[in-house]
């Protein structure tokens, strides 16, 4: 067993791994330590991050794909002790041409993009919630303070987007785990717990006072949407910002009957004879929508940010029929563009099938989902907005002529069959659909769901086979 002792980021890891790789130490043959943290850490760090610099200098250098390098990075970053040995695990893996680890429908692939997706997001939240509160000016520098507790080891990387936007104000952002510093050139990054509680974020702000007046004044109680609201700012983030003391009591003021109040000046001062519609009203159903964007004919539309129509050539001899977008999907509007997607062309390439020869499309055109935290969480659609859908899907059949359809998962299958036909029945099948074929199989994000490496390659296998059967079906 070879011990390595870093410090805790992602340069001295990198310099380490490096260094092992050349030595040839497998993954498991390595017990990663992290150096303690010492009471004057910053100036340590900044020796031993200096040392990993030039020991990357002669290390071996090693070719990895731009994805794979920014998702290490990223990685790097999440809270969780295990991570360098794991990051050294899937370098390993590349290096001995193992390409297939930096893809999400691998394990180690699809915990990568996990562990990178958590971090992104802490730093998009530290963005987003920190606040700055400005101190009496007789108390000198720091003329601005922050308290706030990222979710991963982000201070680092926030702190850099706030030195290149604050100009040359002095500030500190102080955070349970060191505190980040800027004296209007340079930028520290100090690493003692101790610091959190000497900078604990109490001092009055005059300008606070003026913002909370107009938070207060903006607030408009008529429109309280408590669960928009809460997924936009996350109740975690409350107590860290001026404004989240307030908002509780806002909140039940609404509640209370200040939403009617509100309403009433709101509308009487409005010229004329004002009449409340209904979104619904506003745009009527229509039985034969002229395009998918004005397609009011289940609810869906209403939370989706659009319609996400097929993609491909018209002349496509196979078709692919998922479910419905998924969050990726809904805001880039192609269909098969998130983590299902990727797995999806994975499968497409092993089949020797390329995109750019299918059709794909979902058989609804509107992302279903369902707030967790600040996460749109997929929910499977019902046999009504299947059933619904299928207007469009119905045109897409006649407009495409593909000769051979491939359901991925139960939802796409019943909406060829009615709600009756089960997966299981019609798994590796070719069943005459018209004058078409319909070949099911799984839906790709029943893979990605598998956290048994075997199960999920299995589930893959069994995609990759159907798409097989459908392109020699497509040739005949
Ligand atoms: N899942 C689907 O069924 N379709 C998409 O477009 C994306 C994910």
């Amino acid at each position: 067993m070879h011990a390595i002792t870093i410090d805790d980021h992602f340069d001295a890891w990198r310099a380490a791994a490096l260094d092992a790789l050349a030595q040839g130490f497998a993954p498991e043959s390595i017990d990663w330590r992290t150096a303690q943290a010492e009471p004057a850490l910053f100036a340590a760090s900044e020796s031993r991050a200096s040392s990993a610099a030039a020991q990357t200098a002669d290390a071996p250098h090693i070719r990895i794909s731009r994805e794979l390098a920014s998702l290490l990075k990223d990685a790097a970053h999440l809270r969780d002790e295990r991570r360098w040995s794991f990051l050294y695990r899937v370098i390993w893996r590349w290096t001995q041409g193992d390409r297939s680890v930096a893809s999400p429908a691998d394990e180690d692939g699809a915990r990568l993009y996990k562990m990178a997706k958590a971090v992104r997001r802490a730093q998009h939240d530290m963005i987003a919630y920190v606040r700055f509160r400005q101190r009496d000016a007789s108390l000198g520098a720091p003329e601005y303070v922050a308290w706030y507790e990222p979710d991963h080891d982000v201070l680092a990387w926030g702190a850099e987007h706030f030195a290149a936007r604050m100009g040359r104000s002095t500030w500190l952002i102080a955070t349970p785990e060191g505190a980040a510093m800027f004296d209007g050139e340079h930028l520290q990054i100090e690493r003692r717990r101790a610091l959190a509680a000497e900078h604990a974020v109490d001092t009055h702000d005059a300008a606070e006072t003026l913002w909370m007046t107009y938070y207060r004044s903006i607030f408009n109680p008529a429109r309280l949407n408590e669960t928009a609201l809460e997924q936009h700012m996350p109740v975690r983030f409350w107590k860290g910002l001026p404004e989240g003391a307030l908002i509780p009591q806002l909140v039940s003021a609404a509640r209370g009957g200040a939403r009617r109040v509100a309403q009433a000046p709101g509308v009487g001062a409005l010229g004329g004879k004002a009449v409340q519609v209904e979104a619904h009203d506003a745009q009527p159903e229509r039985d034969a929508p002229t395009s998918l964007d004005t397609c009011r004919r289940c609810d869906l539309w209403r939370n989706a940010t659009q319609a996400v129509g097929g993609a491909g050539p018209s002349d496509a001899r196979i078709m692919l029929l998922g479910e419905q977008p998924g969050d990726q999907e809904d805001l880039k509007g192609e269909p098969f563009v998130g983590p299902a997607g990727q797995l999806l062309d994975d499968a497409m390439r092993r089949a020797g099938l390329p995109r750019e020869q299918v059709y794909l499309t979902n058989a609804v055109k509107h992302f279903k989902w369902e707030p967790r935290g600040k996460r749109r969480l997929h929910k499977t659609p019902a046999q009504q907005e299947v059933d619904a859908c299928s207007y469009w899907l119905e045109q897409e059949l006649r407009d495409v002529g593909a000769q051979v359809i491939v359901t991925l998962g139960a939802t796409a299958l019943a909406a060829l069959f009615g709600r009756r036909a089960t997966l299981s029945a019609h798994l590796g099948r070719v069943v005459p659909y018209g004058d078409k074929f319909v070949v099911a199989t799984y839906h790709p994000s029943y893979a990605l769901r598998q956290n048994d490496e075997a199960a999920r390659e299995r589930t893959v296998a069994a995609i990759v086979e159907a798409l097989e059967r459908a392109r020699a079906l497509s040739a005949r």
